[in-house]
């Protein structure tokens, strides 16, 4: 595996791959790596000749009071997965090799950020979509592989490269979890052994939604309610961020779950700003 910080440098490499009629393949990572990040280099391996996985601590979709500096990092751990699942480039560029410091092109896509984590967080998905154009520019990927846990992110991505006529084939990839139920995210290590225990309540309740639907309830207001009150109940001091019932595609909130529908939550636990969804077809 090789690992390269200069993004000119991994154009160059890219471009040339290409023209050799390579396959290039991409994930997209913050890094501090869990098994849901190595299931989606998994399944990008399996497609392509050359794997790239990025990682950079992408500091535009952060608000001004979030977690930026105090995002885990362990760059030797990271290095000896990605090796381990076939990774052939790790691109670890700089801040400052990513954003000049009269950065001033952004990507938005303004209606698929309106709701859930676009609502709470403003600048966020401005960030990602920025970023990710960025990186896929400069990896000249044929697939890029992201997770269904930040299924908002995905959706965003896919109609980001649907709008722009980018040549990327965008593939989603089933949410990892621990055995518990928990998802896991890098953010997990911020949870005390206490919060952790009943976190994973976080799936429970999407479940129980599930079946409230099965059984005939379709008003979200309802499902909604008795969702939180669920977590007030089993995950003590946790905030309710946002609950949401969304059209799975366009993000937009349902009236109505009567047709296929994401529920999809953010809830605040001690330190960590846990998010999870669950799909519901009806
Ligand atoms: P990060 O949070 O590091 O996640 C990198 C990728 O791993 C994303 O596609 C995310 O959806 C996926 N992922 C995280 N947890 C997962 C889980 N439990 N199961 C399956 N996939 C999971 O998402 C980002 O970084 C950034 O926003 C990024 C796209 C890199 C842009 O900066």
């Amino acid at each position: 595996m090789e690992t390269i910080n200069n993004p000119q440098e991994l154009q160059n490499l890219c471009l040339m791959l290409r023209s050799d009629g390579k396959k290039i393949g991409l994930v997209p990572t913050m890094g501090y790596f869990h098994e849901g990040h190595l299931s989606l280099m998994d399944a990008a391996r399996k497609q392509c000749d050359v794997l790239i996985v990025s990682l950079f601590v992408n500091p535009t979709q952060f608000g001004e009071n979030e977690d930026l500096d105090a995002y885990p990092h362990d760059l030797e751990r990271d290095s000896r997965l990605a090796e381990e699942h076939g990774v052939d480039i790790l691109f670890t560029p700089a801040r400052d090799d990513m954003y000049f410091e009269d950065h001033c092109t952004w990507v938005e896509v303004p209606d698929l950020a309106a709701n859930l984590c676009g609502k709470s967080r403003p600048v966020h998905f401005r960030g990602v979509a920025t970023v990710v154009t960025k990186l896929f520019m400069t990896a000249q990927p044929h697939i890029a592989v992201f997770g269904q846990k930040d299924w908002q992110q995905l959706a965003l991505i896919k109609r980001m490269v649907r709008d722009l006529n980018i040549p990327v084939n965008v593939q989603g990839h089933e949410i990892v979890r621990e055995e518990s139920g928990l998802a896991m995210s890098s953010r997990n290590v911020y949870l005390t052994a206490e919060e952790k225990s009943v976190a994973p309540n976080l799936q429970k309740g999407l479940k129980k939604m599930r079946d409230q639907v099965a059984g005939g309830e379709t008003d979200p207001a309802k499902l909604k309610a008795d969702l939180a009150d669920f977590y007030a109940e089993s995950i003590p001091g946790c905030s309710v961020d946002y609950i949401e019932i969304v059209d799975p595609e366009n993000i937009n909130i349902l009236k109505k779950v009567d047709e296929s529908a994401l529920c999809a939550v953010a809830v605040q636990v001690g330190k960590a700003r846990l998010i999870d969804n669950l799909l519901i077809k009806v």
